[in-house]
């Protein structure tokens, strides 16, 4: 189901460009200088919490260190788990924990990256009449009025997204079900021929194979903790 770069670097304080990267404990750039975009979860080890083996699945919980953490304004102040867990598809869970005394703000994702068999067969009928900020046109809010067909640079964070989405790959003929909780967006992704050029570790033909569907809650500082409380979001992923 998932698409790999061919070229992604596998190195420490590298995003794996495919899979799918947390971001986390916001999305996107921040606003200052010197945090890496998408946060810095997507770049950092995980230490193994927890495995279990079920009737029905297999799971992992994985833990991002506070103490650790790469970003020191964030040290100590979140906990990060992520719990994974495979069985008649993929589950996964972002809990996060608010260590401090004060209510702390963040936004996160789940950047999965799709295998399709065509970029251009690609329709995602949920998000129809849905509204979105097209990141292309500096942020614009417009309306998906038309079915989702990618055909150049696709960059557009759907508000108020539907708890399932459907991504139809009709070359393939097969559906993927995207069931989320905690969720406010979905960001739909394709950098197109261009922009994977400028990118290094990213295939330049591998545009046409892949598409990003994203799990947000991609609005800057959208999500509040109290302190004390944790906050969970997440996505179930099934071949239908
Ligand atoms: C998407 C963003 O989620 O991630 C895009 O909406 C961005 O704007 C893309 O280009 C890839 O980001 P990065 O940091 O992995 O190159």
């Amino acid at each position: 189901m998932l698409w790999v770069s061919e070229t992604s670097k596998f190195e420490a304080g590298k995003a794996i460009r495919g899979g799918i990267p947390i971001c986390w404990p916001w999305f996107g750039a921040h606003p200052q200088v010197g945090h890496p975009q998408h946060g810095y979860a997507r770049q950092s080890i995980f230490e193994l919490v927890s495995s279990e083996v079920k009737e029905d699945y297999a799971s992992v919980v994985l833990r991002l260190d506070p103490q650790n953490s790469s970003d020191e304004g964030w040290a100590n102040t979140l906990e990060l788990n992520v719990e994974i867990r495979l069985g008649d598809g993929l589950w996964m869970e972002m809990r996060t924990r608010n260590l401090s005394e004060e209510t702390v703000s963040i936004s996160n994702c789940f950047h999965s990256y799709f295998a399709v068999s065509g970029i251009r067969q690609v329709r995602l009928p949920q998000v129809q009449k849905k509204s979105y900020l097209d990141k292309t046109l500096g942020y614009k809010k417009c309306m998906q009025t038309e079915p989702v067909e990618v055909s150049g640079e696709f960059d557009r964070v759907y508000l108020e997204a539907p708890n399932v989405i459907d991504l139809h790959d009709l070359q393939a003929r097969r559906r993927i079900s995207i069931e989320t909780w905690g969720c406010e967006n979905v960001v739909v992704w394709n950098p197109w021929e261009e922009k994977a050029k400028q990118m290094p570790d990213f295939d330049d033909l591998g545009y046409l194979n892949m598409i990003c569907v994203e799990p947000a809650n991609a609005i800057p500082e959208s999500i509040k903790i109290a302190p004390g409380k944790i906050y969970r979001s997440g996505q179930k992923l099934r071949l239908s």
